[in-house]
């Protein structure tokens, strides 16, 4: 499958979330490959910390941005069963190239109606892309989900997606976690740093959807 994870706004996890799907993938004895077509190159310093500490599985990446990417991805897509490409901040060029490939598309949104606001841009872009692939599937995750129930955002932002047309929303959120973060540090996925934790879990879930992949 070639995945797309985008969101034209920054910072909501994207990065972070095509890791952690690719060292499940990995896991799952499926070829995996992220794609880095971010300048600031997140993916590929966290894969070279990865490599200097050995860690296995070795997680695969490449680096190609904007027009070269769907060439980049025409190329390779057959060696590999799982292809995530990450998508910078901002980057409309790169989305749209990557849109034209994709198999399905992962949005992860933080809580919060600025972000709510600001997911029309990348809407923009995806329903463009249907008009020649009508039926590319858009999952949205809530990253960074507020683990205090007291706080309403998370529940707000995901009955607002209710509301939008044309994506389904994860079965599960990706709640504001330590081990999240603190993993990335080590080149490490939250569920190989912390096996049992909840971030762990919540990634094996959504992997699962995202994958279409049973029990
Ligand atoms: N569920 C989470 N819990 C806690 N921290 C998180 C979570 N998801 C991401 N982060 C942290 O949030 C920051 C932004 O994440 P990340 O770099 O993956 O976002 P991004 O969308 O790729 O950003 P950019 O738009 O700059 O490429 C990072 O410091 C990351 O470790
Ligand atoms: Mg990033």
């Amino acid at each position: 499958m070639i995945l797309l994870v985008g969101n034209l706004k920054g910072g909501t996890g994207k990065s972070t979330i095509s890791f952690n799907l690719g060292v499940w993938s990995a896991y799952q004895m499926r070829r995996a490959l992220i794609i880095d077509s971010d300048p600031l190159h997140t993916i590929s310093t966290l894969l070279a910390v990865r490599k200097e500490e050995r860690h296995q599985p070795v997680i695969y990446s490449l680096i190609a941005a904007e027009t070269a990417l769907a060439d980049e991805i025409d190329r390779i897509s057959d060696l590999f069963d799982d292809i995530i490409v990450d998508i910078a901040a901002g980057d409309k060029v790169g989305l749209r190239a990557a849109l034209k490939v994709a198999d399905k598309v992962l949005i992860p949104l933080l809580p919060g109606q600025a972000d709510v606001w600001a997911l029309s841009d990348t809407m923009e872009l995806i329903e463009e892309a249907r008009q020649a692939k009508p039926e590319l599937p858009v999952m949205v995750v809530i990253n960074k989900a507020d683990t205090n129930q007291q706080i309403r955002e998370t529940q707000e932002t995901e009955e607002a997606m209710n509301h939008v047309k044309g994506i389904s929303l994860a079965p599960t959120s990706l709640g504001y976690r330590v081990v999240m973060r603190r993993s990335l540090t080590e080149g490490l996925g939250a569920a190989e740093w912390a096996p049992r934790s909840k971030a762990a879990e919540e990634i094996d879930h959504l992997a699962r959807a995202v994958f279409e992949v049973k029990n």
